[in-house]
């Protein structure tokens, strides 16, 4: 915490301080210096992560000393396009090379998951998903373990499942979903696998960075390890696994408390709860020419805090989003210039943190560690009453983020509001009735095609009319998990759109999507910073888990499923009364 104070005083006078960021990474080749600079300025791919994801042929110092004495003939001037090209012929090599082709030896083809699901379409469907494990794991090769200064690869010993298309290494989150899909298809080694991995990136970083690469070293993502863990014990009451997991757990957690808290004070009483926070205010190496453009006409400070804001955004998982807007009203609204991530206090987060943290004392009282229950209980309760005081809105009836800068709450429809729900993080049953009820009014229900991100079509990627995987689960599985019949059909009518949404999709493009889009039958999200993306490991993990627990009563459904859903609750209630 002290360490975030600091900066916030220091970036606040940035002009005159000067405090030094940190580079996103110690590589001078994909993390910052002049070769990167030039490279991504002259645009010589579509992507901005595609140079950074090439291999070196040669020692990185080599490649400096021979790019230097290049640029040494006319100072302080460019590489002419042909010249980089020329460089880059010489001492890189395409993306992709880290990776030895690899098929999980746990793959079977007859999971029982599968007999659950009954609708022949889907169930066929479901049978291919099962199959794209196959084509979407990955082993990164010897080579990146003996010689990780020529890639930005993080190596790591086990195999894993990557999300698809321009991700080519694994990521933080969405892992959590790929991991839950494995447990259905019993690929238990490959999923503990990629725990472990995580478990020794923590061990290494102190943290789970956001995703396999270097240039993502200095930020992490929203912090599912614990529920990994929780999931993979819940498949295989491993308590050997457990006990060795969890003083690495408790190391993240820590993490997350001293480098990502803020204290709070609500009428006298302290509170302390967390938020996305990464102080380095450089451009991201992957979307370096995005960053640098985005800035333009800043003074030097701002350029640097937005940067290190858009960082921020990034860890979130939500990049981009009006979510992390604050114009200088201090209102919830503006452009991506507008990004303030670190101002907010995020709903999603601290549910999530308040759900670890009841995890976490589970798992000491199954390893019969009471000093550890103990610890965890008390960090829970205390989120408990943060969340009620600081989050809450007695008025509105739900939980919302928080802003620092006004010292008030954003009435802005998130389904991230709901994420209490699904983390049971709530003292009160009338809290989760009442959130229902919120969402029943909000307006998000009416898009046949899945609950948006938001209600604000900004051209971001985490806004209207895109609606994401992870998401729409949380929903599910909150609403789910409350004592009340019409939360449970809500729950089921949101897996129905959500299955159809991605079937007809897929049986138009043959292709699973990282986000669809709410407005059209079975069409990809977009917007953002790049092509929407295929594949895709967290959109199979989460229809693979709706087609487990719904998929007895599930349908590839005809067209005529496009049903109003008021309509339907009216047409519930009359029944009821008849
Ligand atoms: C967390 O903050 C402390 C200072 O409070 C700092 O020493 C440490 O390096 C930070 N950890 C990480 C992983 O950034
Ligand atoms: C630098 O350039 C000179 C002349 O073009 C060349 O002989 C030398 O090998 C170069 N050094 C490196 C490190 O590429
Ligand atoms: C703060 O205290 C006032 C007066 O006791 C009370 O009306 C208000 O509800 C309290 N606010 C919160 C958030 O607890
Ligand atoms: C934005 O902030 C200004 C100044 O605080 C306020 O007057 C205005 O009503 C706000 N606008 C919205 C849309 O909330």
């Amino acid at each position: 915490m002290h360490h975030l104070v600091f900066w916030t005083i220091c970036l606040a006078f940035q002009p005159v301080l000067r405090c030094a960021y940190p580079p996103p990474c110690d590589s001078e080749i994909y993390c910052t210096g002049e070769l990167l600079r030039q490279m991504q300025m002259a645009k010589l791919f579509d992507d901005d992560k595609y140079f950074v994801d090439m291999k070196l042929k040669a020692a990185p110092d080599e490649v400096l000393a021979a790019f230097h004495n290049l640029t040494s003939v006319s100072p302080g001037s460019s590489l002419k396009p042909s010249e980089l090209k020329e460089f880059l012929k010489t001492f890189f090599e395409e993306p992709g090379q880290e990776f030895e082709k690899w098929t999980p030896n746990d793959w079977h083809d007859k999971p029982y998951f599968l007999s659950k699901v009954s609708d022949t379409k889907l169930h066929s469907w479901a049978e291919k998903l099962h199959h794209l494990w196959k084509s979407l794991g990955r082993k990164i090769s010897a080579d990146v373990r003996d010689h990780p200064e020529l890639y930005s690869q993080i190596y790591s010993p086990h195999p894993v499942i990557v999300p698809g298309g321009r991700f080519r290494e694994f990521y933080y989150w969405d892992s959590y979903w790929v991991i839950n899909g494995l447990l259905l298809s019993e690929m238990r080694d490959t999923a503990r696998g990629m725990i472990q991995n995580f478990l020794g990136l923590v061990e290494r970083y102190g943290f789970v960075p956001n995703g396999g690469r270097v240039y993502y070293e200095r930020r992490s993502q929203p912090p599912f390890l614990t529920l990994m863990v929780e999931s993979y014990y819940q498949a295989t009451k491993d308590e050997k696994f457990l006990r060795a997991a969890l003083p690495t757990l408790e190391k993240e957690y820590n993490f997350w408390m001293q480098n990502r808290s803020v204290a709070l004070s609500v009428n006298g009483t302290q509170h302390l709860l967390n938020r996305y926070s990464v102080q380095v205010g450089q451009p991201r190496p992957e979307s370096y020419t995005d960053d640098l453009e985005l800035a333009e006409g800043l003074m030097e400070g701002a350029q640097e805090r937005l940067w290190a804001e858009l960082k921020a955004g990034a860890e979130s998982g939500w990049d981009f989003s009006s979510r992390w807007f604050v114009d200088h009203h201090g209102n919830n609204s503006g452009t991506l210039k507008d990004t303030r991530t670190s101002h907010i206090i995020p709903t999603d987060l601290n549910a999530l943190l308040c759900r670890n943290e009841r995890t976490l004392a589970s798992f000491h009282r199954i390893l019969g560690q009471s000093t550890g229950v103990e610890r965890f209980e008390l960090a829970h309760r205390a989120r408990l009453v943060a969340v009620e005081a600081v989050l809450w809105d007695s008025q509105m009836g739900v939980w919302l983020d928080h802003n620092l800068l006004t010292d008030s709450r954003h009435p802005t429809f998130y389904p991230s509001n709901l994420a209490p729900v699904w983390a049971q993080c709530y003292s009160q049953p009338s809290m989760g009735e009442r959130a229902l009820h919120y969402l029943q009014e909000s307006g998000a229900f009416k898009y046949p095609n899945g609950v948006p991100t938001s209600l604000e079509n900004s051209g971001q990627q985490w806004d209207l009319p895109n609606a994401w995987p992870p998401l729409q689960l949380m929903l599910i599985e909150g609403l789910w998990s409350l004592p009340i019949a019409e939360a449970k059909d809500l729950a089921f009518d949101l897996a129905q759109r959500w299955i159809r949404t991605n079937w007809l999709a897929y049986i138009k493009y043959e292709a699973m999507f990282e986000k669809y889009d709410v407005t059209g039958d079975g069409k990809p999200g977009g917007g953002g910073e790049y092509e929407v993306q295929l594949g895709f490991g967290w959109t199979n993990g989460v229809a693979l888990q709706l087609l487990d627990q719904f998929g007895d009563r599930l349908t590839s459904g005809s067209a005529g499923l496009t049903f109003d859903l008021g309509a339907a609750l009216l047409c519930g209630a009359l029944c009821v009364l008849l």
